[in-house]
């Protein structure tokens, strides 16, 4: 159902940002499956060192870097870092970092805003920024990893809808201002997730999983397989007129909200009129 799709990007460099775990590590995974030389960057040293031990194992020539986002000047030395190690520029660039808890507005300190709008929002201007000048591949393709949030309001949720909201902007924006560079920027937006920090987060339990689970209009979550190959199709040459696209990863999940509240109403009228 979510089985690897063969992709071919050997030769290529890959960064993804916030790439040692969860969803975007998948996506790391995805490209070195696919032959790719792939970076990663998180903050914690042992997450970056067990993932790019990992990809290592996966073939990769792998190489990894610590870093926090909300830091400009470590993120452009990251770039650094990375192109001279490969010693190349980058093909195709993935910034995914990103912080969630479910609060409500009264119930976060400033601090508490602060720190994901900064690792989300600024953190994704900060990669834009001081990715830029290694994007000098024909072809080279960006992907924002967006959320849900980005354009469904949800409670408990407004840092993140705020900040992925921006994120989508800069993705759209960016396309048009890179374009004529030959970048491609797009964001993914993932549904449910299995098995990530993100779902552990906001759905903990089994009953609540089940209930998310169900309203997925195909009847599954998804894997961080069913990622890497949207990632892998957008950046390869099947994709190569595809930019400024918020591209959904939900099995139809965030069609939600009305939508399904109108599907459940008319069923039950269905029901009642004994259809
Ligand atoms: C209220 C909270 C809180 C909570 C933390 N804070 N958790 N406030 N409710 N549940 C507050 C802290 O008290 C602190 O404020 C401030 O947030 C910063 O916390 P720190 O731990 O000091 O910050 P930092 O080390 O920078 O960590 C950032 C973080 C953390 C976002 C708080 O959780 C993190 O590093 N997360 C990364 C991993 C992650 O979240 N992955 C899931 C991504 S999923 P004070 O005022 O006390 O200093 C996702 C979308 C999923 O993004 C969508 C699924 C559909
Ligand atoms: P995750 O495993 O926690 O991934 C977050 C990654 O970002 C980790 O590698 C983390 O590593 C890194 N990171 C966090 N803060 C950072 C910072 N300040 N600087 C640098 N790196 C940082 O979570 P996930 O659930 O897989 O989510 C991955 C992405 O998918 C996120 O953008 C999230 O918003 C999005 N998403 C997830 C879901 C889902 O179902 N899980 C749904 C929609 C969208 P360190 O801790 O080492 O820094």
């Amino acid at each position: 159902m979510s089985a690897p799709v063969s992709f071919d990007f050997s030769g290529k460099t890959v960064y993804v940002v916030g790439g040692t775990s969860g969803i975007n590590y998948g996506i790391a995974q995805g490209f070195a499956r696919a032959g790719a030389r792939v970076a990663v960057a998180s903050r914690s040293q042992d997450k970056v060192d067990a993932a790019v031990a990992g990809l290592k194992e996966l073939g990769s020539d792998a190489f990894g870097v610590s870093l926090d986002v909300r830091d400009y000047e470590a993120v452009e030395k990251g770039f650094a870092d990375v192109a001279g190690f490969f010693g190349s520029s980058i093909d195709v660039l993935i910034s995914g970092a990103a912080g969630n808890f479910p609060a409500r507005l009264l119930d976060m300190s400033p601090n508490a805003i602060r720190s994901v709008v900064e690792i989300d929002l600024l953190g994704t201007f900060h990669v834009m920024r001081a990715g830029h000048a290694h994007l000098t591949k024909p072809g080279a393709s960006v992907i924002n990893i967006s959320a849900p949030q980005a354009f469904l309001p949800m409670s408990y949720q407004s840092h993140v809808c705020a900040a992925k909201a921006g994120v989508d902007m800069v993705t759209r924006t960016l396309s048009m201002e890179w374009g004529s560079d030959g970048i491609r920027v797009n964001s993914l937006v993932p549904g449910p997730i299995e098995n990530t920090e993100g779902m552990d987060r906001l759905a903990p339990t089994p009953e609540i999983r089940a209930a998310v689970t169900k309203s997925v209009p195909l009847g599954r979550d998804g894997t961080v397989v069913d990622m890497a190959n949207a990632a892998m199709m957008v950046s390869s040459e099947a994709g190569s007129y595809i930019s400024g696209a918020i591209l959904p990863v939900d099995g139809g999940w965030a069609q939600g909200g009305v939508g399904q509240m109108m599907g459940k109403m008319s069923r039950m009228l269905d029901k009642m009129r004994g259809a």
